[in-house]
């Protein structure tokens, strides 16, 4: 205990419980940014379970970003249905004429570029960036979140905690693996480091987890007043 979480421990659990998602590039291929951009933004109110059949149906008709920039919207919207949210897939189709007319067809390979394009926030073009192009960027979603605040015992509440921990994710990128570091989070805070009751018997970070040394795993992160 107190010591600082180490990302090799992280990485090396990973490398034996990473959940194996379609969108996800097999260790050793290079990932396809067009799917990684795709799957992000399905994913961002959607479950993995949900996202799925559709991520596999819309690569299905359309195969990459020319595809889909050239294609009706009328066809867009029709693939995208029953996803709800319908502003991401006006977005979507937005984004990826954007690519084709900006930048000939290449997502960018930079979190500036990548956050300048239709229905890019903060959160996807780090994603993007560290899972596409292995830029040490320090994406947040809500399972980092937890993560982030239980192992710093970070004790603002959202949306003030948000800066503190994505200085913490930043801090420990390994220059090497920025990817699968970021889905490492992920990966923990969906299947070990739970909201409720997490195995923390079962977790690469237990040692150093300031929460749990505390025995107060389950009160982070921490809730604003109503
Ligand atoms: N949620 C959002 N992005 C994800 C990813 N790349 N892997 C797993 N869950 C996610």
């Amino acid at each position: 205990a107190g010591l600082k979480p180490d990302p090799a421990d992280l990485l090396c659990w990973y490398d034996r419980h990473r959940r194996r998602l379609p969108w996800r590039a097999l260790p050793g291929e290079t990932p396809d940014p067009y799917r990684v951009w795709l799957s992000e933004i399905m994913l961002q109110q959607t479950t993995v379970a949900a996202v799925a059949p559709y991520f596999a149906r819309f690569l299905e008709r359309f195969p990459g970003v020319e595809a889909l920039a050239e294609a009706p919207s009328e066809a867009v919207m029709g693939a995208w249905a029953g996803l709800g949210y319908y502003s991401r897939a006006r977005n979507l189709h937005a984004c990826a004429k954007a690519v084709v007319e900006r930048h000939g067809g290449r997502f960018p390979a930079s979190e500036e570029a990548l956050r300048a394009l239709p229905g890019i926030g903060d959160y996807t073009a780090a994603a993007v960036a560290a899972i596409a192009f292995q830029i040490p960027a320090a994406p947040v979603d809500g399972n980092i979140e937890r993560v982030m605040s239980r192992v710093f015992t970070v004790e603002e509440a959202l949306p003030k905690a948000k800066p503190v921990i994505k200085g913490h994710v930043a801090g420990l990128v390994p220059p090497d693996r920025p990817g699968d570091f970021a889905q490492a989070l992920m990966d923990l805070g969906a299947t070990i480091c739970t909201p409720k009751r997490p195995a923390c018997a079962l977790c690469p970070w237990m040692t150093p987890c300031r929460a749990r040394a505390e025995g107060l795993q389950e009160t982070f992160p921490r809730k604003a007043p109503k």
